[in-house]
C-alpha cells in the first residue's frame, strides 16, 4: 500500500474489516473517530427504509442536481456556488492541489492531518502557525500578520483535534484582512456543534477567494454514506465540476442528505445534547486530573503522561482513543483526543478515565 495520512478508525480492527461480524460493534467504543454519537434524522431514515431496495439498485441523478438545490435553499447560498462530492475528502483531494499546490501555505498547528499530507504531495511549503496549550486558541491579529507573509491559508474551524473555534465575526475579520486574490480554505466539518449562524458559507459571495468545505458526515450523522460539498465562487465551481465523475454521490446519500438538511429541529436538539454530554466528559477528565482544552465540538483533547500507554490501556477494554501525535510535529506522546459519546459508551469512557 502507498502512504496515507494517519486517521482514527483502528476500532475496525476489533469489529472486523471484512464486515462479517458486525454484531461486535455493540461492544466497541469507537471514540478514535469523530462520527456522531446519535443516529441520522428520523426523516432521512424513514425515507431510506421505505425505498431501500429501489434506492440500492437505481442510478442516482447524475450530478446530484436536486441535492444541490436543497443545499442552496437550506444554507442560503446560490446553487452556482455549490459543488457536491462523495464526502468532503473527495473535494479536498480535488481542490487543495489546485488552489494551494506549490504555494507557501499557512496551517494551524495542531490540525487535521490530511492537509499537511496533501500539501506535501503537491509541492507546497507548510508554514505552521503554532498554537499553545491548554487553550490552543489562535490570536486573530497574529494569524492575520502571519498569513500576510505567506500565500494561502487552510483553517479548520472548529479545529481538530483541539475543538477550538473562531467566531464568525473573527473569521470575517480574518477574511476581510487578506487580499482578494489570497486563497483561503475553511473546513467546517464541526461548525454546526457551535450553534446556528456560525458558518462562513455566506461570506463566499463577497469573497471569491474563500472556499468553505462542508462535510455532511459528522453533525448530520451520515459518515457511512459519503456526502459533502463546498461553497465556492461560481467560476471555480464551473471549472472543477467536470472533474467529478458522474453518479459520485450515491442515491441513498442524496436522499438522506436532502432530508437531513431539512430537519433542522432534530439536529438542533442533538447539538444541545452533545454540549451536555461533552460537559459530563470534561468534568470526568478534569476530576481525574487531566488538563483539557475547552472544546466547542463533539470531541475533547487532553494532556496525558503517555498517549501511547493510555491508548493501549483503553484498547484492552475495547475502547478506542486517538493519540494526537500525527496531528502536530510538536506533539510528543502527550495528547489524546476522545469523541463525545451517548450512553452506554459514555459510561464506559467515564469509568475508564476516572480509574486513571
Ligand atoms: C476536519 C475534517 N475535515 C474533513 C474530514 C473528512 O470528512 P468526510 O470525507 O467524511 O466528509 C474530516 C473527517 O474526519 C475532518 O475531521
Amino acid at each position: 500500500m502507498g502512504e496515507f495520512a494517519v486517521h482514527g478508525g483502528d476500532f475496525f480492527g476489533a469489529i472486523g474489516i471484512r464486515l462479517d461480524e458486525l454484531e461486535k460493534r455493540h461492544d466497541v467504543v469507537n471514540a478514535d473517530v469523530l462520527d456522531a454519537w446519535y443516529g441520522p434524522s428520523p426523516r432521512a431514515l424513514s425515507a431510506v427504509r421505505e425505498h431501500l431496495d429501489w434506492l440500492i439498485r437505481t442510478s442516482p441523478p447524475t450530478h446530484a442536481e436536486g441535492l444541490r438545490q436543497v443545499v442552496a435553499e437550506c444554507r442560503s447560498v446560490s446553487e452556482a456556488e455549490v459543488l457536491l462530492g462523495p464526502g468532503s475528502s473527495h473535494l479536498i483531494f480535488l481542490l487543495i492541489p489546485r488552489l494551494f499546490g506549490g504555494k507557501r501555505v499557512v496551517l494551524l498547528d495542531p490540525t487535521y492531518g490530511e492537509y499537511a499530507h496533501l500539501l506535501g504531495q503537491h509541492g507546497a511549503t507548510i508554514e505552521r502557525f503554532d498554537l499553545n496549550g491548554p487553550e490552543f486558541r489562535p490570536s486573530v491579529p497574529d494569524l492575520i500578520e502571519f498569513c500576510q507573509q505567506h500565500e494561502g491559508l487552510i483553517l479548520v474551524n472548529p479545529n481538530s483535534p483541539t475543538g477550538v473555534a473562531l467566531t464568525l465575526a473573527e473569521v470575517q475579520t480574518l477574511v476581510s484582512s487578506l487580499p482578494t486574490n489570497y486563497p483561503i480554505w475553511i473546513d467546517e466539518t464541526y461548525i454546526d456543534y457551535c450553534g446556528e449562524g456560525q458558518s462562513a458559507e455566506p461570506l463566499v459571495q463577497a469573497h471569491p477567494n474563500l472556499v468553505v468545505c462542508k462535510s455532511m458526515s459528522k453533525f448530520y450523522a451520515l459518515s457511512g454514506l459519503r456526502v459533502g460539498y463546498v461553497v465556492a465562487a461560481p467560476d471555480l465551481v464551473r471549472t472543477v465540476e467536470p472533474e467529478i465523475a458522474p453518479w459520485s454521490v450515491g442515491l441513498l446519500a442524496q436522499l438522506a442528505a436532502a432530508e437531513a438538511l431539512r430537519d433542522t429541529e432534530y439536529y438542533e436538539a442533538r447539538r444541545a445534547e452533545t454540549a451536555t454530554l461533552r460537559a459530563e466528559l470534561e468534568a470526568t477528565l478534569t476530576e481525574a486530573g487531566f488538563e483539557i482544552t475547552p472544546s466547542t465540538a463533539n470531541f475533547i483533547m487532553f494532556r496525558v503522561e503517555s498517549a501511547e500507554a493510555m491508548v493501549a490501556e483503553a484498547e484492552k477494554r475495547n475502547i478506542f482513543l486517538r493519540n494526537c501525535d500525527s496531528l502536530s510535529p510538536r506533539f510528543k506522546d502527550d495528547y489524546v483526543r476522545v469523541a463525545v459519546k451517548g450512553e452506554p459508551f459514555l459510561g464506559r469512557l467515564k469509568l475508564f478515565f476516572s480509574s486513571r
